[in-house]
């Protein structure tokens, strides 16, 4: 195997032939991904399948396994879109599958043990169709040590791409398919922005669209700034744009996306254009609902939340990630903003933006922390009063700092904070929901109950999911519910007239 560490642009990418790519291998290094240069990052508008690709996927089927996060699964409606332009369809059924790709997370250990089981089983799928072509992709593949267990451990996988170099996956096909040996291009240096890849969208009622990409926080714990590369902002024009096309194709509400949406702009050397900003264009859209993920609370600046207020289209939902109520905890984990810090924006967002609902991350057992640090996190999530929070045990992520880190907190330990932490959220949750018994809150029907199909789902602005019984024809239009019973995680109530979308 020949290792290439320069970065192939897309011409010469063209211009090469199989032969070339069969010699292709360049493995991710953590080292390069830590580094933070200071290059221009170019937009790219031009993408294109190859040629020679177009329609080879003609009668064949894909099908893409998707963990992680919402980028991730972004990500899988932009590899879906190429796969679909170079004529494959979807499958369900890996036997009948001509391509399997694993889009995977490197957030937690557990994410990550989770793929490497499916893959031991794909050896068997691989065994009866071994024209099947088996890929890595997404934050995992951006890993040193899972590519050295993959190459060692998982002959069966053909391909390993990265989060970097999505748009390739035309010509790294071609080469696993031509290939005999493992083909493995992950790039640990971010690349450009490629705009206009094509994409499958997951549903015709809600869509993401990712204004950045990358994060440049280098939160102590945490994987993302090295699995994403540097925070890279998408062009106002372009978000727009997309913003604009999905109003006219009639969706109803958007996701915005990035890893720390308050970051965004930042990067932009010409144009003095901050995530604020970006709102205050987007709101005159004429598109029903816009929500946005994740907001790191140290950039939420006062024009934000000024923006916010002014709610139409904008929703009342803000998801905060606090991660711990300690000062001191914070600090180790490089959080950069203090609990009085925080819980003063909490009180500046809840001042202007009068219901917002708060829904946040935390993580338990971070390595030292002790029972009297714990506490401040409970007394924390009752003073803001979270409506829910998504809650995790502290993993250790190779090469990141925290995880050189002396912990002393015994596993069973983390496992009964993690429990009485979920207790606490999960009382004022309930309180919340209570709270909202026989009012009447707006709907956006999103489709039949998972568990009953005869029960239609929705959600109200805020991000509530709400059960009710109604005609099939409403998915996808704003209704009147009023509800009529309140649990810890669901909403029931009954229609009461229908609002124009
Ligand atoms: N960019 C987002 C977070 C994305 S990861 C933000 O900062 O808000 C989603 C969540 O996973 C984080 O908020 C954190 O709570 C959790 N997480 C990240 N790394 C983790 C680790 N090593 N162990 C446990 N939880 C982790
Ligand atoms: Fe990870 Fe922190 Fe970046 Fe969020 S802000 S992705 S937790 S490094
Ligand atoms: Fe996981 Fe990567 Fe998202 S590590 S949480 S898929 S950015």
């Amino acid at each position: 195997m020949t290792v290439k560490n320069e970065t192939p642009d897309l011409k010469s990418v063209k211009s090469k032939t199989t032969q070339d790519f069969a010699k292709y291998f360049q493995a991710p290094s953590l080292k390069d991904a830590k580094k933070r240069g200071k290059e221009e990052i170019l937009v790219h508008y031009d993408f294109t399948i190859p040629e020679e690709m177009e329609g080879v996927g003609k009668g064949k089927h894909y099908l893409i396994r998707t963990y992680g996060c919402q980028m991730n699964e972004h990500d899988t409606e932009t590899i879906a879109g190429i796969l679909e332009h170079m004529g494959y369809t979807a499958t369900e059924d890996e036997r009948t599958a001509d391509i399997i790709l694993f889009n995977t997370c490197a957030i937690r250990e557990n994410a990550e043990d989770k793929v490497f089981g499916e893959l031991g089983h794909m050896k068997r799928v691989k065994r009866n169709n071994p024209n099947l072509i088996l890929g890595v992709c997404g934050c995992m593949s951006q890993e040193e040590g899972v590519v050295n267990r993959i190459l060692t451990s998982y002959q069966q996988v053909d391909l390993i791409f990265g989060t970097h170099n999505i748009h390739r996956l035309p010509v790294l096909l071609r080469d696993a398919m031509f290939s005999k040996e493992m083909v493995v291009e992950v790039w640990s240096k971010e690349g450009d922005i490629i705009e206009n890849m094509p994409k499958v969208r997951e549903g015709e009622i809600k869509a993401w669209v990712n204004i950045m990409y990358g994060c440049d926080k280098f939160c102590t714990y945490c994987i993302v700034p090295y699995t994403r590369g540097k925070e890279r902002s998408r062009r106002p024009e372009d978000v727009i744009a997309e913003v604009r096309e999905l109003a006219r194709q009639g969706y109803k509400e958007i996701m915005l996306l990035g890893q720390n949406v308050n970051a965004y702009g930042k990067d932009f050397e010409d144009i003095t254009y901050g995530f604020g900003d970006l709102l205050d264009d987007i709101r005159k859209i004429d598109i029903p609902r816009i929500r946005f993920t994740t907001s790191h609370p140290r950039d939420f600046d006062d024009h934000l939340i000024e923006v916010l207020a002014k709610g139409g289209n904008l929703v009342e939902q803000i998801h905060l990630p606090v991660q711990s109520g300690s000062s001191a905890v914070l600090k180790k984990m490089a959080r950069k903003y203090t609990r009085e810090h925080y819980l003063e924006l909490v009180r500046k967002i809840k001042a202007a933006i009068p219901h917002a609902a708060l829904t946040t991350d935390i993580i338990v057992g971070f390595p030292g922390e002790t029972d009297e640090q714990f506490e401040e996190t409970l007394s924390l999530v009752e003073e803001v009063g979270y409506d829910s929070a998504y809650t995790f045990i502290y993993s250790p992520r190779e090469g990141t700092p925290a995880a050189g880190m002396e912990d002393n907190v015994p596993m069973d330990v983390k496992k009964k904070r993690l429990h009485r932490l979920m207790e606490v959220l999960n009382k004022i949750s309930l309180e919340k929901n209570l709270q909202l018994t026989d009012q009447i809150v707006e709907l956006l029907v999103e489709g039949e109950s998972k568990t009953n199909p005869d029960v239609l789902s929705g959600r109200t602005r805020s991000g509530k999911l709400v059960h009710f019984t109604a005609d099939k024809s409403l998915i996808g239009t704003f209704v009147d519910v009023r509800i009529t019973e309140a649990k810890t995680f669901t909403l029931y109530g009954e229609i009461v007239t229908k609002v124009e979308a």
